[in-house]
């Protein structure tokens, strides 16, 4: 019979050939796309369920019909972008506006739902941190009302924006794509910093979950080579390829793309004559592994996006 010692042994080695043989990459096009109370029509891309050895975090994509608004639940914190259509966050009963590009906050069980106010579907990502919570025995979820159509007399009830601002603490809740902060990094061809965890960044305090920044690469660029914990990206805009851990992954706009936990070498490359642009989705608890160990740094081979024959 085997002791517990030794089941854990085992486990190390288990952990390590799931992380090496597990998918990098979720395609948009073959998303299992389901009804939720949440959601009329939801889909996991880098998640537990769809295969991605992920550290407990997950990418989700949804959609709101016209005239239609998501459940409004309460759950652990949330990062969320917009990547089409227009409405509303009703967080903690104060309005919130959104459009394309529109990145919101979700603070740790708030209140929240979204509404369509526009003429066309909004598509939304989201990045949670459930598995995780759930594990730990802190997975809370409670659904309030169910995704729906709206009512115009609802609606017009709905106050006002009045800030991008949670009034329990003065952190920041929305940017919108104007207000993006270009940075002076030049390890891409372009970097935009959204929200950082320590309130300095944008205003933004996010501990769970972070949309980090949007990357931009030029057309025969590659971006610099890098190590470092657990990170995802979803492809915005045109395609390329990730070489992650030795291999080559290939993808396309609306794929997401899954640097697993651990510290795997990778870099990005655009062969295209086309800009390349991706979101980058980071998670927190990254940092309390971090924070254990100086081995779980950013590692940089080379530091500056350059010429694919450079
Ligand atoms: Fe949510
Ligand atoms: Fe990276």
């Amino acid at each position: 019979m085997i002791d517990f010692y030794n089941g854990w042994l085992e486990e190390s080695n288990r952990i390590e050939k799931t992380v090496n043989e597990a998918p990098r990459v979720a395609r948009g096009k073959n998303l299992n796309w389901v009804r939720t109370r949440q959601d009329s029509r939801a889909a996991l891309m880098i998640a537990p369920e769809t295969g991605f050895p992920t550290g407990g975090s997950l990418l989700m994509r949804a959609e709101i019909p016209v005239g239609w608004h998501t459940g409004k639940h309460i759950h652990g914190e949330e990062a969320i972008y917009i990547e089409r259509g227009e409405g509303f966050l009703l967080l903690d009963e104060k309005r919130y506006d959104c459009r394309r590009a529109t990145v919101f906050h979700i603070p740790y069980r708030s209140t929240h739902q979204l509404f369509n106010t526009g003429n066309e579907p909004v598509s939304y990502l989201s990045g949670l941190a459930w598995h995780l919570e759930a594990f730990i025995y802190m997975g809370h979820m409670e659904q309030i009302e169910d995704a729906g159509q709206n009512d115009s007399a609802g609606l017009a009830k709905v106050p006002r924006e009045e800030s991008q601002y949670w009034p329990t603490d003065g952190r920041r809740i929305s940017i919108h794509e104007e207000q993006f902060d270009l940075s002076t990094e030049t390890k891409h061809g372009a970097t935009y910093f959204l929200m950082g965890r320590s309130g300095k960044q944008n205003g933004f305090k996010a501990t769970a979950v972070a949309i980090s920044s949007i990357f931009v690469d030029l057309p025969h660029s590659k971006s610099h080579s890098h190590a470092h914990p657990e990170a995802y990206l979803y492809a915005l805009q045109g395609s390329g390829y990730s070489e992650i851990g030795g291999k080559r992954y290939e993808w396309d706009q609306g794929d997401a793309i899954h640097v697993p936990p651990g510290m795997m070498h990778h870099q990005h490359f655009n062969p295209t004559d086309h800009d390349m642009k991706e979101l980058r989705f980071e998670y927190g608890i990254r940092y309390w592994i971090v924070d254990q160990w100086k081995g779980y740094t950013t590692i940089d081979r080379h530091m500056k996006a350059t010429h694919l024959d450079d």
